[in-house]
């Protein structure tokens, strides 16, 4: 077998210390960002690894959310907690699997600003024992510039504020996937030189698709203007929209959302009545925010269906939310659908 030389690449150490001197990340966040990426090398080896490190299977504890962890949720949190921790422009640190947020105890410095973590450790946690794709996935706010005793109200910010979100897949290929804010660029793990390199730079969601991703099992719990756009997808040719759809569910956010990256596509975890005191499935802080910016950084758009997602102010860390997201025309023509319900 030949190999193609993978020094052609640009190294996501190389990237990031070409970003900062051209000050399209500040200087301080590159090491938060490594830490994060050797962090989802890890976990992409401890997936691997799984069964025989004796990590396959359910935790038998529950998270914040009252869902069954598995010991790989576990496991993922601590390697990316290890991971970060001693990284001494993080303040504190939010994560799916902790109820409450932890601080890290490093004090506030005058020179460099510092930063808050927030993360889900492994995302779409009910494909492991099928072998499915899974990822990580995360979002870094800007920590006040105070030395006062920071708690969870420093981490209640809208997406928006957002200076850095990104995530890991770990499918055929393990890739990590970055934006600061000036676009989005796609490393891929190379086995080889054990490094993420720059693989797909700049990318960019098509406006166009032909292509929605949605749990239709929940049907019957969505609002109409779900329910009318679905409708009139699947009508296909023969229906308003006179062209056929295809439809894809993998039960991984990352897994939906990288798909949308690399060809459109749009995703949707709606508002449903299924639990009326919950807005959505997903989560706000650690998983709809920095997969919105991430969305829209590469030309898509991101909405709850009446307000931008990345808009919205959090209440709580764990706070839910509806997430319609992916090629624009098609989040607008939601948008447009949600409008016209409400004025009707
Ligand atoms: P997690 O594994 O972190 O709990 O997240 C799973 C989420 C999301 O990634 C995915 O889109 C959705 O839950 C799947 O929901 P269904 O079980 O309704 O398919
Ligand atoms: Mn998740
Ligand atoms: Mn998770």
């Amino acid at each position: 077998m030949t190999h193609i030389a993978t020094t052609k690449y640009i190294a996501l150490s190389s990237f990031l210390a070409n970003a900062a001197r051209d000050e399209r990340i500040p200087a301080g966040l590159i090491k938060l960002i490594e830490s994060v990426a050797d962090a989802c090398s890890s976990i992409a080896t401890a997936v691997e690894r799984g069964v025989f490190d004796g990590a396959s299977g359910n935790a038998h504890s529950e998270n914040i959310h009252g869902e069954a962890q598995k010991k790989l949720d576990v496991v993922s949190n601590d390697i990316m907690m290890g991971a970060v921790e001693s990284v001494s422009c993080l303040r504190g640190l939010a994560s799916e699997e902790l109820e409450s947020v932890q601080m890290t105890g490093h004090e506030h410095s005058a020179d460099t600003p510092d930063y808050l973590l927030l993360f889900d450790p492994l995302d779409g946690s009910s494909n492991l024992e099928i072998s499915g794709i899974v990822g990580s996935i995360f979002s870094v706010l800007a920590a006040p510039a105070t030395d006062a005793v920071l708690d969870e109200s420093h981490f209640l910010q809208p997406g928006v504020k957002q200076v850095c979100a990104g995530y890991a897949i770990y499918g055929a290929t393990t890739m990590f996937v970055l934006t600061t804010g000036y676009g989005v660029d796609g490393f891929t793990f190379d086995g080889e030189s054990a490094s993420f390199v720059l693989t797909h730079p700049q990318l960019q969601i098509p406006e166009n698709t032909r292509e929605f991703a949605i749990n239709m099992s929940n049907e019957r719990y969505w609002e109409e203007p779900v329910r009318r756009y679905v409708r009139e997808c699947v009508a296909g040719a023969s229906g308003p929209r006179q062209t056929n759809f295809n439809m894809r569910w993998i039960a991984s956010m990352v897994a939906e959302v990288h798909r949308i990256l690399m060809r459109g596509g749009v995703f949707l975890y709606p508002r449903d009545n299924k639990n009326p005191q919950l807005a959505g499935r997903l989560r706000l802080t650690y998983e709809a925010n920095p997969m919105s910016f991430i969305v829209e950084q590469a030309g898509g758009m991101s909405t709850t269906g009446e307000m931008p997602i990345m808009e919205v102010q959090p209440d709580h860390v764990h706070q839910r939310v509806p997430v319609i997201l992916g090629s624009r025309l098609e989040v607008e023509r939601l948008l447009r659908y949600h409008d016209e319900a409400a004025a009707a």
